[in-house]
């Protein structure tokens, strides 16, 4: 499927590894030229590497999103290196999981300040320059406990229920300016990060790996896992032109684990 995006420019967060990585090789792969942002430097050059030779250019960016200063420093580089940003994707998250009773205010604030106030000053950083040029498209990463929290995830889950609100809230005031931003909220996703915990889970039973990642699987209807890949394909769906009516909406992709009208 062409989905039109080559010579198209793009900024990803979280782009050092996972989703956001997932999603900036695609965009890479399709052509666009891409500012990877990460805040450790390693994981960014290897994932700069990773794309491999040829290719449209891309850039790395090491900022920590949990500052304004460092936003606005990472969109003007992004202005500089590439002239015009196309599409914008807000991915980067730290957020801690564990029972309720054993969390801090600062667990609250660290998955408050770097995904959710991160996610809205990128758009707003952003949003001028693309509403400038009448044209551009934002997805946001958000995830499925947006909806259906798990109680080992209450910050992340209450940040990712905002983020749906502002995604849907913000989207009627750029669809005047054919500035787009939807979200697609992934279930479980077979991360290197989520790999690494089954890998302890499966050490701590004393149980192979496979088996660890078919117990964890049994529990998803579609009886899987997400994938990354699948995220990056979405999202390559919702910055082209092949939906141009889509804005203000969440695609759910969990494998079926949490329906919902
Ligand atoms: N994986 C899942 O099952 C799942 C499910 C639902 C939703 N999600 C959401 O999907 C998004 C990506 O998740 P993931 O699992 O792929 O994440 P991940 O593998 O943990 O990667 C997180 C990314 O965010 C970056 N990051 C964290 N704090 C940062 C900061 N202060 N400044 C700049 N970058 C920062 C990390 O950079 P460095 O590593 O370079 O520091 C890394 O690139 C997140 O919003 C997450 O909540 C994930």
């Amino acid at each position: 499927m062409d989905f039109g995006l080559k010579g198209k420019t793009a900024i990803v967060t979280g782009a050092s590894q996972g989703i956001g990585r997932a999603i900036a090789h695609a965009l890479h792969q399709e052509g666009a030229t891409v500012m990877m942002v990460g805040q450790s430097r390693a994981r960014l050059e290897q994932a700069a590497r990773d794309l491999g030779p040829g290719g449209a250019p891309a850039h790395i960016q090491i900022a920590d999103l949990s500052l304004l200063a460092e936003i606005e420093r990472v969109v003007a580089e992004a202005l500089r290196l590439m002239t015009h940003v196309d599409i914008l994707v807000n991915c980067a998250a730290r957020t801690r999981s564990g029972g309720f009773l054993t969390m801090s205010d600062a667990d609250f604030q660290e998955a408050w300040q770097i995904k959710g106030l991160g996610y809205v000053r990128l758009v707003r950083a952003v949003a001028p320059h693309m509403i400038e040029r009448g044209d551009g498209r934002i997805v946001n990463i958000i995830g499925s406990a947006a909806r259906t929290p798990a109680a080992d995830f209450i910050p992340g889950a209450m940040v990712n229920a905002a983020l749906v609100n502002f995604t849907r809230g913000v989207s009627r005031e750029l669809a005047r300016h054919n500035v787009r931003i939807n979200s697609i909220s992934p279930g479980w996703t077979l991360t290197e990060r989520q790999q690494r915990s089954f890998e302890m889970e499966a050490m701590a039973q004393n149980i192979p790996l496979n088996q660890a990642l078919e117990r964890a699987a049994m529990t998803i209807p579609l009886g899987r896992h997400v994938s990354m890949e699948e995220i990056a394909t979405m999202t390559l769906m919702l910055v082209s032109d092949l939906t141009p009516g889509l804005t203000g909406e969440d695609i759910v992709i969990d494998g079926g684990m949490t329906p919902s009208i």
